[in-house]
């Protein structure tokens, strides 16, 4: 079994004054391989091939700590934090069912196909054009975090083609400016026009209408979203003070894990509306069940209708009563058995890459997934997707962020849909609310 050995196994060596002894088809990354050169630390390899594997992959994952915020009792969320608590919403109304892939007015759940991030490429019917290029009043889009996360996210952004400017943001500012300069040489390679830059701190990359924070440490083999509680917030929280300055009227999208709590974070630390702090990871965990039902045979992932509501791990809710594959019912075309593993395996996903990479967390699916949410803004697409909201009530869920179906406008948060659940998933979803409230209070209590 081959071992990835990265910069942490270097460090690890430099301080016992070790050697770091490669076996045979054991790898070293390449940032490994400068971080030796670095401290000083010998590399004995065996017949080992020193390849370059995967440099160790980004940042991500973070904490929050703050006691839940509060919404009015009407939609879209647009509380500031630390108001008093709102009036119970009105009981839901009931929902029309969602307009379907087919002939409805939108796409309606499930991310739609890779082509969305192409220039030019031919939007799903229903979907509202690409804005003008420029975006919103900046025409600018910061990704903050440098790491493989922001790297994709930053890549389907430019790849969109529909900001002016592009920033990365990473402490290593030459990591932000040399990761920026290679993706602005794809431009023609991609056919965009966006100018791509990177920096050291929010505050150079100038105001922006859109921050995506991936910033946070990665998780590593057997660590889980909350283990990165402690170490994330102190990032999170500057960030978010850092974009309400430089970025006032910006919406901001979290990556960071532990993903719902530290969404909450970076609402109360920005100050911003709650609208305009939503969370990724209901993009992400639907695309893995669309994609983990399609390889049941079922059909291209696109295909598949369905979304995950909830916490972005265990609490995770993925309602079977509304999941659907080529317009028929999923259920009747999987097993019940197989379809309860996609829906444990859909939510053990995280975890999974994260023991095969061994050195680090996914990045391809939830980088796209954070760009599939500020194209999703800024092109005004009206589609209904899974989006880290503080809870305005429906659902009889309030004053905590979790995923929930929203509808998401170029200012953020438009709409939370109140979609027709079954009573089991229902309890699940506030069950799933009352243990991410749990976790805010008790970080709270532990900052
Ligand atoms: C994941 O689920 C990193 O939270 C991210 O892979």
């Amino acid at each position: 079994m081959s071992t990835v050995w990265g910069t942490r196994d270097v460090e690890a060596a430099a301080q016992r004054g070790a050697t770091l002894r490669l076996g045979p088809g054991d790898v070293l990354t390449p940032l490994a391989r400068d971080r030796a050169r670095e401290l000083g630390v010998t590399i004995a390899s065996a017949d080992a091939a020193d390849r370059p594997a995967a440099p160790p992959p980004p940042s991500s994952g973070t904490t929050d700590r703050t006691p839940p915020g509060s919404t009015s009792a009407t939609t879209p969320a647009t509380r500031r934090p630390g108001r008093g608590h709102p009036r119970p919403s009105p009981a839901t109304p009931p929902v029309p069912a969602l307009p379907t892939g087919t002939g409805g007015p939108v796409r309606s759940m499930h991310p739609p196909s890779g082509a969305l991030f192409r220039r030019g490429a031919p939007l799903p019917s229903g979907l509202a054009s690409p804005a003008p290029h420029g975006g919103g009043a900046t025409g600018r889009v910061v990704v903050v975090g440098a790491g493989h996360v922001g790297m994709i996210a930053a890549m389907r952004l430019a790849d969109a083609d529909v900001f002016d400017e592009l920033v990365l943001v990473d402490v290593d500012e030459g990591r932000a400016a040399g990761i920026a300069l290679d993706l602005q040489h794809t431009a023609a390679l991609a056919d965009f026009a966006t100018r791509v830059r990177g920096v050291a701190t929010v505050a150079e990359a100038g105001p922006a209408d859109y921050v995506v924070i991936t910033a946070g440490r990665p998780r590593r083999p057997g660590m889980s979203r909350a283990d990165l509680v402690s170490t994330n917030a102190e990032i999170v929280g500057g960030l978010a003070r850092s974009v309400a300055a430089t970025s006032p009227h910006a919406v901001v999208v979290v990556v960071t894990n532990p993903l719902d709590e530290m969404t909450q974070h970076a609402w109360v630390c920005s100050g911003f509306p709650s609208g305009r702090v939503v969370g990724m990871a209901g993009v992400l965990d639907t695309a893995r069940f669309q994609a983990l039902v399609a390889l049941e045979g079922t059909g291209r992932a696109g295909a598949v209708e369905a979304i995950a509501l909830g916490s972005h791990g265990e609490e995770m809710v993925i309602p079977l009563s509304r999941a659907r594959a080529g317009g028929r019912a999923l259920a009747g075309q999987v097993p019940a058995e197989r379809l309860s593993a996609v829906v444990d395996r859909a939510r053990g996903s995280g975890a999974e890459v994260v023991g095969l990479l061994r050195s680090g967390s996914a990045f391809l699916a939830p980088g796209t997934s954070a760009a599939r949410m500020v194209l999703a803004m800024v092109r005004e697409t009206g589609e209904v997707m899974s989006a880290a909201v503080l809870a305005d009530g429906t659902y009889g869920i309030s004053d905590v962020y979790l995923g929930l179906p929203v509808r998401l406008g170029r200012h953020g948060l438009r709409e939370i849909v109140a979609l027709d659940l079954s009573a089991a998933e229902l309890t699940a979803l506030r069950e799933a609310g009352e243990r991410i409230r749990k976790r805010v209070g008790s970080m709270a209590r532990a900052s």
